[in-house]
């Protein structure tokens, strides 16, 4: 099982989702990839925050596409129910938790996600090696702890696909350490100095 949990590096997401505001602010669509996103803990957890900042309204309007290569071909059942263990929730701020979890009245040892966040995340199996984007004019692109293990060749030909599939102005994430190579410099800027947050330029 891929190591992953809810709320990891819950400051970044918040900080992303500021940036993207006014940007979407008066879209009717809003699509955000999440690649690599593992049983649902990153895009559940970026769409949970997404709701709480951007509101009911606008966050009807938002898509969240979920990919994972998924080896064994669990993860899809497992985002489409958005069951999940207690125990797995500790990291979740109480008052979250209780708007967005209820106990699972058949096991009390899980919680059930709620619908409306659950609805907006949608999950397929897609391989980031494929090279191949899921689709174009995305405004979000999500992929966190994953490139790490791709070779440096592998890493730029996923930017690449990356910056076809965003709009211009659309924003990319990545975790902490993941370093953008200076060739990409006309691609793409970083907008926050602390965090990996970029977005779409050329
Ligand atoms: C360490 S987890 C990170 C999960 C989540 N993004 C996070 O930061 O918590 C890495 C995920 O990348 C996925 N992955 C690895 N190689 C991949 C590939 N070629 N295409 C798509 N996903 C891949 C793994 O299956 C795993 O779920």
């Amino acid at each position: 099982m891929a190591f992953t949990f809810f709320f990891r590096d819950a400051q970044t997401l918040r900080l992303a989702i500021e940036h993207l505001h006014p940007y979407i602010q008066s879209r009717s669509r809003i699509s955000i990839w999440s690649a690599g996103c593992a049983m649902g803990q990153e895009p559940y957890t970026f769409a949970i925050l997404l709701r709480e900042i951007i509101g009911p309204y606008l966050f009807r309007n938002t898509r969240i596409y979920a990919t994972d290569l998924d080896q064994y071909g669990n993860y899809g059942k497992i985002i489409e129910e958005g069951r999940y263990p207690v125990k797995d929730l500790e990291r979740i701020p109480e008052d979250i938790l209780a708007r967005y979890f209820t106990i699972d009245p058949d096991n009390t040892t899980q919680c059930i996600l709620s619908e409306e966040i659950r609805n907006t995340v949608e999950f397929n199996r897609h391989d980031l090696l494929s090279f191949e984007p899921i689709r174009s004019g995305l405004h979000l692109i999500i992929c966190k702890n994953v490139l790490l293990h791709f070779s440096p060749e592998e890493r730029m030909k996923v930017w690449m696909m990356f910056w076809n599939a965003l709009e211009v102005g659309g924003f990319m994430l990545h975790e902490h350490t993941q370093k953008l190579p200076d060739e990409l410099n006309g691609k793409f800027e970083q907008i926050v100095m602390n965090a990996q947050i970029f977005r779409k330029i050329g």
